[in-house]
C-alpha cells in the first residue's frame, strides 16, 4: 500500500514536436522537479497513483488498492463503477460524464467521457486542441470499495491528499459553471489541475463550446482512504471445509518424590506455539489495513492486517502437580492438538473512512488458519524411581457411596493410590488466548491440591486396574468436595 512509485508509463524520451522552447524548458524542469519529488519506479500499467504528502519536503504518488484505470470496453457493466465526474442534462439527453485518460506519445493526459452514438469518447484537451479519441482508459472503483470525494482546492494551497494523479504533476480536477454561463448540459467543467514546483498550479478546464480556461481555484479528486475494516458475520462453507488435526507433544516432564515424606510435587511446564492465520483477499481491499476479526463463538477479537498472513507466538506455562509417596514418581506430558483449517467462507466487512463514515460490504474469500486447538495430560503409572516397577493401583470406583469410602479409610494402604495429576493455568504470554477456561489463582491452586490430595488419602481399597486419567482439575475439586463433605458427615 506505501509502495512508492513516480512515473505511471511517463516517458522521458524527448518530444521532437516540441517547438516552443519555453515548453520545452519547462518539460526539463518538471523532469528534475520529478525526481526530487517523487521515486521514479514506474508503476504497473492501469494502477492509479494518488498525492501523498509524506514531510514537508516530500510528497510522493502511492498506488491506490480501490481505483483502476481500465481500458474501456464498451459494456455497461464496466460504467457503473466508473467514476462520475458530472451529469450532462439536456432536456432529450441525461448521462453521466466519466473520467478517462489517454496514452499520448507515452505521456498519460486526462479527459472527460462524452456520448457519441451510444458509445463514449474520451475528449481530452492538449495544445490548445480538445480532440475525442475512442481508445482511452476509465477511472474504475474496483471492488466498489472506494470511496472518492471532489476537494475544495486554492492556488498556493498544496494538493490535497488523496489526489487522482495523470501523470507526475497532472491531477484530475473540475471546476463548477457559473449559473449564468450554464445553458444547457453540465454542470461542472472537466479538466486537470497541474502544478509546478511551487506547488502553484492551476485548474486546466474545457467548457461546453471547447475552449479551454484556467482558473486559480476549483474541485480537485481524491481518494478517501479508509483507516480500518471489521470482520464480522463470517460463514465458513462447511461442505467445503478442510480441517486437519496433528496432536503433538508440547512438553513432558518426570514429577519424583525423594524426600522422606508423602507429597504435593509440582513442576511447571512451559510451551510454544504458533498461531496463523490468512483472511484472502479481494479485489479493490487495501492491502496491510488494520482488520479486526470477530469469529462466532470466540471472545477475543484478532487484530491482523488485511491480507497478510499473520502469524502469533504464544508461550504458556501449567503448573503440574501430583501427590507422591516417598521415592515413587510419574511421567507426565502435555499433548497438544494443533488444528489446520482451510475453508471458503462469506462475511460481512465494514470499511471505516477517516471522515468517520462507514461501508458494509458482503465479501467472499478464503480462510486458513493454524491454531492449538485444545491441549490434555497424559501421564504415566506411578512407579518406583529406584527400579522403575510401576506400583499396582487402584482405581477411583465411579460409584463412590458414602459407604465405599469409609470401607477404603478402613483399609488405608497409603501406597496403593492412583495417581492424580492436576493442572493449572501459571501464566500465559499477554498476547496468547487462553486454552483452559478454568482459570484459577494462586491461592485457589493452593486450596484445590489441598483438597486433591484429601481426597487422594480417602480414595482407597477396591481391585487393582489400569490407572485412572484425569485432566481436568475441576473434575477433581468436586470430587475432593463430594468426598470431603461425606466423611465429615459421617464421622
Ligand atoms: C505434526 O507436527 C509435527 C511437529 O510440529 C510435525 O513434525 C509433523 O510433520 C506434523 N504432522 C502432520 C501430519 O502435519
Ligand atoms: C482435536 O480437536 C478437534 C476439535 O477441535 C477434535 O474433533 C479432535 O477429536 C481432537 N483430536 C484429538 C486427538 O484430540
Ligand atoms: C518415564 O520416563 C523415562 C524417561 O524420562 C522412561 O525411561 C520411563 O520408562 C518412563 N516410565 C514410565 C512408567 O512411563
Ligand atoms: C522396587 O523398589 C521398591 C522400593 O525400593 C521395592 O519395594 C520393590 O520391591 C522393588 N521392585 C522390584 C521388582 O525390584
Amino acid at each position: 500500500m506505501i509502495s512508492s512509485l513516480g512515473s505511471c508509463g511517463y516517458s522521458r524520451s524527448h518530444r521532437s514536436t516540441n517547438s516552443n522552447i519555453m515548453t520545452y524548458v519547462i518539460y526539463i524542469l518538471l523532469v528534475i522537479l520529478h525526481n526530487i519529488l517523487f521515486n521514479g519506479v514506474t508503476a504497473a500499467t492501469h494502477s492509479v497513483s494518488t498525492y501523498k504528502r509524506a514531510s514537508l519536503v516530500l510528497n510522493q504518488l502511492i498506488t491506490s488498492s480501490t481505483l483502476e484505470w481500465e481500458p474501456y470496453r464498451n459494456v455497461p457493466k464496466q460504467l457503473e463503477f466508473a467514476i462520475q465526474g458530472s451529469i450532462f442534462k439536456t432536456e432529450e439527453e441525461h448521462y453521466p460524464i466519466y473520467i478517462c485518460r489517454v496514452n499520448m506519445d507515452g505521456v498519460f493526459r486526462s479527459g472527460f467521457t462524452e456520448k457519441r452514438a451510444q458509445k463514449h469518447v474520451c475528449m481530452v484537451a492538449y495544445l490548445n486542441t480538445i480532440k475525442p479519441y475512442k481508445q482511452f482508459d476509465v477511472l474504475v472503483n474496483k471492488g466498489k470499495l472506494g470511496r472518492v470525494s471532489w476537494k475544495k482546492w486554492k492556488r498556493y494551497e498544496d494538493t490535497p491528499d488523496g489526489a487522482v494523479s495523470v501523470n507526475d504533476y497532472t491531477f484530475v480536477a473540475r471546476h463548477r459553471v457559473k449559473d449564468e454561463d450554464r445553458k444547457d448540459g453540465s454542470e461542472y467543467d472537466m479538466g486537470r489541475l497541474e502544478v509546478n514546483s511551487n506547488n502553484n498550479g492551476k485548474i486546466y478546464v474545457t467548457d461546453s463550446s471547447s475552449n479551454e480556461h484556467h482558473y486559480m481555484e476549483g474541485e480537485v479528486l481524491a481518494e478517501v482512504e479508509p483507516f480500518k475494516y471489521e470482520l464480522s458475520d463470517i460463514e465458513l462453507d462447511k461442505l467445503r471445509t478442510d480441517i486437519k488435526h496433528n496432536v503433538t507433544e508440547l512438553a513432558s516432564t518426570v514429577l519424583s518424590n525423594t524426600e522422606g515424606e508423602p507429597g504435593a510435587i509440582k513442576s511447571l511446564l512451559t510451551y510454544k506455539y504458533d498461531k496463523t492465520q490468512y483472511w484472502g483477499n479481494q479485489d479493490g481491499l487495501v492491502r496491510a489495513l488494520p482488520t479486526k476479526i470477530y469469529e462466532h463463538g470466540i471472545n477475543e477479537v484478532s487484530d491482523i492486517a488485511w491480507a497478510l498472513r499473520s502469524s502469533s507466538r504464544h508461550e504458556e506455562t501449567k503448573e503440574i502437580s501430583s501427590y507422591l509417596q516417598p521415592g515413587t514418581a510419574i511421567n507426565v506430558t502435555l499433548v497438544g492438538n494443533v488444528t489446520t483449517l482451510e475453508a471458503p467462507y462469506t462475511a460481512r466487512l465494514m470499511t471505516h473512512y477517516n471522515d468517520f463514515e462507514k461501508i458494509s460490504t458482503k465479501i467472499s474469500a478464503t480462510v486458513y488458519k493454524k491454531f492449538l486447538g485444545g491441549i490434555r495430560l497424559e501421564f504415566s503409572p506411578t512407579y518406583w524411581i529406584e527400579n522403575g516397577t510401576i506400583i499396582p493401583t487402584t482405581t477411583t470406583t465411579t460409584t463412590t457411596t458414602t459407604e465405599s469410602v469409609k470401607q477404603a479409610t478402613k483399609d488405608a494402604n497409603p501406597i496403593l493410590s492412583p495417581p492424580t495429576v492436576m493442572m493449572t493455568d501459571f501464566s500465559t504470554s499477554p498476547k496468547s488466548s487462553s486454552v483452559e477456561t478454568n482459570e484459577v489463582t494462586e491461592d485457589e491452586v493452593t486450596k484445590q491440591n489441598f483438597a486433591a490430595n484429601l481426597a487422594q488419602a480417602n480414595i482407597l481399597g477396591g481391585s487393582n486396574s489400569a490407572p485412572t486419567k484425569m485432566s481436568s482439575s475441576l473434575a477433581v475439586l468436586l470430587f475432593a468436595l463430594i468426598v470431603l463433605s461425606s466423611t465429615y458427615l459421617n464421622c
